[in-house]
């Protein structure tokens, strides 16, 4: 058994097993329509070993990736330097970004905004995302509520081709007052007669559009138009550092006061789109 902390979650075997179990993909041209439209330099959040940010540096964006565990970070750098790919990326929790420089968009590829485990790691990220922007930076943030896990799938093996690698949840406690859901998970890899075997708690953690729009207030961030609430499938939120010499989100309220609109946190620039995000069901790798 080993239980670690949410930002180490990916970390050792689970690190190991990633890109051979991994069941969702994120396509590099929706990231690069992004980057091209909110600007360079860019910042990948939660880059894991790699993707989509390997892709879009090979398309020439001048990009950075941050990822708390080490061990992805040091898959990435391998993957890098086998396809001759120049990247800069570090060890970093999202919540304590040190960048040297100013990003014009800062984004997350997939919903690890929802593994900070709690509001007050959320309300820390957005402040450290704010640091990391430049002046009219853009950060792009997906966000969902997972499903309640059907106990029937308890115990179910996702496999590897051949079946040397597998997870399989082997319990599931959801807290709608908290707002988390934690999956325990083993994970097992056979190699000849040896058999290794870890099981970590997945906690996803989520927040309504209204507590999301205080929280990005709190961080002097503006965010753009919110649902009424969030669905299982990932909606990309856009927030963005006000301009130097702009009213700052601190001064203002995100509608004034009698003037609050039915959907919270409406806009309050021009809304310039987001591609939606490629709908599926969330899994843990
Ligand atoms: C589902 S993986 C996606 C990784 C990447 N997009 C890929 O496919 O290679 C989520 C990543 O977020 C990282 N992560 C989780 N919590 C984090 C945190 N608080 N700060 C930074 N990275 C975090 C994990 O280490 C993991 O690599």
């Amino acid at each position: 058994m080993n239980d670690v902390p949410a930002h180490a979650f990916y970390t050792g075997l689970v690190a190991e097993l990633y890109s051979t179990l991994r069941s969702t993909s994120f396509p590099a041209d929706r990231y690069a329509r992004l980057i091209r439209r909110y600007g360079e330099p860019a910042l990948e959040l939660g880059c894991g070993d790699g993707d989509p940010l390997l892709a879009l540096r090979e398309l020439g964006l001048d990009l950075d990736g941050i990822d708390s565990s080490t061990d992805m970070i040091d898959r990435l750098r391998t993957r890098a330097a086998e396809a001759g790919i120049a990247v800069n990326a570090w060890v970093s929790t999202m919540q304590d970004l040190a960048p040297a420089r100013a990003y014009r968009t800062v984004f997350l590829a997939g919903p690890t905004f929802n593994l900070l485990p709690d509001d007050q790691s959320m309300a820390a990220t957005l402040r450290s995302i704010r640091g990391a922007l430049a002046p009219g930076g853009t950060a792009v943030i997906p966000l969902f509520v997972p499903e309640a896990y059907d106990d029937a799938d308890l115990g179910v093996r996702v496999e590897s081709a051949d079946g040397a690698m597998a997870w399989q949840v082997v319990s599931a406690t959801r807290d709608e007052a908290a707002r988390t859901q934690i999956l325990r998970l083993r994970y097992e890899r056979q190699t000849g007669a040896k058999t290794e075997m870890v099981e970590r708690d997945w906690l996803m953690h989520w927040v309504t559009p209204r507590r999301f729009a205080d929280l990005a207030e709190a961080a002097s961030l503006v965010v753009d138009a919110l649902p009424d609430e969030f669905g299982s499938d990932e909606r990309d939120v856009a927030l963005r550092r006000e301009s130097v010499g702009a009213v700052s989100a601190a001064s203002q309220p995100l509608c004034p006061p009698g003037r609050r609109p039915s959907v919270p946190g409406a806009s309050l620039w021009p809304r310039r789109g987001i591609d939606p995000a490629p709908s599926r069901p969330h899994r843990p790798l």
